[in-house]
């Protein structure tokens, strides 16, 4: 057993990414370089590399990238492989970091042909700003009003033609002129295990940690379908395992530091059990409000939605409907709940 004084860890009971963090070493070292090294999502790679091949036997740069899809599964890491298989440079910025619309016509004219802008969360640009954005992206050029009143005129100055990509956990905040102007529209889906396994392998070698299978098999299964997650969880098996003296990170390791960390076996956290204790013992199983739930679980309502729901509803735990949220039969068995006899199974019987 290992000795409670010796480990000295801040127990985070949440495994999920809420605030989200810019700089991070290990994450940066742990981010595959290439499309070879960039596990699953296969359709999306398939798809992309049909159309930078095709830019470069054209000649011309690649059209504009929307990336979309929960925390975590690798829309910062594809935009920069996207820019190093095309041979370019890579700008980055995001939505609320551009404030002024002087900002981002300075960025747009210093980028060289084929260059890759980077905005990351770019449902939060401004709108002002946004309106500079639909002539780059679609003429390459900045419309710029010079002056005031009836003497202010429209200059013109064209850009290099360079490729937008847009990351974003919100797609359908993204205003319809803005997504309209992206020609490759692309969608991140949670990880499968064997998968988030081959990252967990992958990323041990990275860090020069030996790792069993089984062990590595164990991280991908308590790691909600995302990457950022298994390298999470990861780091602090391994530190588990090296306070135990042990040189390979073994299956035992692995279940003893998640079981200690709080994370059950489907991956679910404190928070997650919370919210859909709540659910079922405050409010019958829903139908229940975003809003409302947050408020019971203590968490903002876009985190609820963008961070913890996305696993819940791939399990089959809870499902949305116009009405609200309803936790399914699934969820009430895996907490240990007597499931209602009148339960719905087909959530879309609420609807
Ligand atoms: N396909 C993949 N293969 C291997 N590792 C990956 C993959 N996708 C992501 N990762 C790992 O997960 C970490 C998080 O990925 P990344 O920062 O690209 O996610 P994101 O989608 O941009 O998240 P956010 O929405 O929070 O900005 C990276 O450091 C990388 O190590
Ligand atoms: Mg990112």
């Amino acid at each position: 057993m290992i000795d409670e004084q010796i480990i000295e860890y801040d127990y985070e009971t949440r495994v999920v990414d809420v605030e989200r963090q810019t700089y991070d070493d290990v994450e940066n070292i742990l981010r595959p370089k290439s499309m070879e090294g960039y596990v699953g999502q296969e359709k999306v790679k398939d798809n992309l590399t049909v159309f930078m091949h095709a830019a470069k036997l054209r000649g011309e740069s690649l059209d504009h990238v929307l990336l979309y899809g929960p925390p975590g599964l690798g829309k910062t890491t594809l935009a920069h492989i996207i820019a190093s298989e095309m041979g370019t440079q890579i700008k980055v910025t995001s939505g609320p970091a551009i404030e002024k619309t002087g900002d981002l016509a300075a960025i747009l004219s210093n980028l060289n042909d084929g260059d890759v802008l980077f905005i990351d969360e770019i449902h939060r640009l401004r709108h002002n700003i946004e309106e500079v954005l639909y002539p780059a992206m679609e003429d390459f050029s900045l419309d710029l009003i010079l002056g005031k009143g009836p003497s202010a005129r429209t200059v013109q100055i064209p850009l290099k033609k360079f490729t937008l990509i847009g990351a974003t956990t919100k797609a359908g905040m993204l205003s319809s002129p803005l997504r309209d102007r992206f020609g490759v529209l692309l969608r991140l889906e949670l990880y499968k295990i064997e998968e988030l396994q081959e990252i967990a392998m992958r990323s041990s070698k990275t860090l020069g940690a030996e790792i069993d299978k089984d062990a590595a098999l164990e991280i991908a299964k308590r790691s909600r379908g995302t990457p950022r997650i298994v390298n999470r969880l990861l780091k602090r098996v391994r530190d588990f395992s090296s306070v135990l003296g042990h040189e390979t990170i073994t299956l035992d390791d692995a279940k003893l530091a998640l079981n200690r960390l709080d994370i059950d076996d489907l991956g679910l956290d404190t928070t997650d059990k919370k919210l859909l204790s709540s659910m079922i013992e405050r409010f019958k199983g829903g139908p229940v409000g975003l809003e409302t739930l947050a408020a019971t679980v203590n968490e903002d309502a876009n985190t609820l939605e963008d961070v913890y729901e996305p696993y819940l509803l791939q399990l089959g735990f809870i499902a949305r409907t116009t009405r609200g949220r309803v936790c399914l039969k699934k969820a009430y068995e895996h907490l240990g709940y007597k499931v209602p006899k009148d339960l719905a199974e087909q959530p879309t019987l609420f609807d």
